[in-house]
């Protein structure tokens, strides 16, 4: 299966931090954001990954590239785990790239992958989310479209005052933590969400979404919403994630996220933790 992932976005949430290098490629902890989804990708069996991008995304390509001077430095200078490092990275899946060439939302972004796609089912992940689970997020994902053979979303209770964030769902509840879903809304206020039952940034989609987003006009925020085009689907899942999710979306979650990684980290931990007690 392969997987794509929109990058397209300008971070408006994160300036001035994003105002010349892209969101994705801000540090959770001690690694760019979007190497967690690829490699959340790999660990569900996906090598083949189609990333949509604009403007100023550049660093990405780099990130993910061979650096041969880097690695001549570090071999040279006898820095055995970094140039091990370095060498994981550009060894992680085949990273393929196509522009967005105008922001027009998160179902225009999916839209420009149809050609690299095909006639296939395939995953989306967006990167404000990172997920850790026994099971990664996207291989439950593709667990449920194969056993339903049709679109699958990842789903995640959140609290009611943060519906507004999020694509909420209302289902019927199949088996335990399966909903088949009859209506999706994109960023609905607290009194019209359906539930809170909301889309978390992990998706496996039949190809006949491609159709779907051609025909959806924009929505919230004047963009081509994914969402609305899977409201077209004739039938699609939602599956509550069995794992932990880190919203990274905006700047206090972000920081919040990488001081538990830190926190996670042998190296760090104790450090960390004399710091947190001592500023305290
Ligand atoms: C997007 C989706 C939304 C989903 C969210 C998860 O919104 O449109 O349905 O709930 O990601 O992070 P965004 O955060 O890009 O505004």
């Amino acid at each position: 299966m392969k997987a794509v992932i929109p990058a397209a976005g300008f971070g408006t949430r994160f300036l001035p931090a994003t105002k010349a290098q892209p969101k994705e490629m801000l540090p959770v902890f001690d690694k760019p954001t979007i190497q967690y989804v690829i490699e959340e990708a790999v660990s569900s069996g996906i090598d083949d990954i189609l990333i949509v991008t604009g403007k100023n995304k550049r660093s990405i390509e780099d990130h993910f590239d061979k650096s041969f001077e880097l690695e001549h430095i570090l071999k040279t200078t006898g820095k055995d785990n970094p140039l091990k490092q370095v060498r994981e990275i550009t060894d992680l899946a085949e990273i393929c790239y196509i522009r967005q060439k105008k922001q027009e939302g998160l179902g225009d972004a999916i839209y420009c992958a149809r050609k690299h796609v095909g006639d296939e089912p395939f995953a989306v992940m967006l990167g404000d989310t990172i997920t850790k689970g026994e099971t990664p997020c996207t291989k439950q994902l593709i667990d449920i479209y194969n056993k339903y053979n049709a679109s699958s979303i990842a789903l995640e209770e959140v609290p009611l005052e943060k519906v507004e964030r999020y694509g909420i769902i209302k289902g019927n509840e199949i088996e335990k933590d399966v909903y088949k879903i009859d209506k999706l809304v994109e960023k609905p206020s607290i009194n019209d969400a359906p539930s809170n039952l909301a889309i978390m940034g992990r998706y496996v989609l039949t190809p006949d979404i491609f159709n779907k987003i051609k025909e959806t006009k924009p929505g919230v925020g004047g963009e081509v919403q994914l969402t609305d085009a899977l409201s077209k689907l004739d039938v699609i899942y939602g599956s509550i994630f069995e794992g932990k999710t880190y919203d990274i979306g905006n700047r206090l979650d972000w920081l919040k996220t990488s001081i538990e990684f830190a926190l996670d980290n042998d190296e760090s931990r104790d450090e960390l933790l004399n710091y947190l007690k001592e500023i305290i």
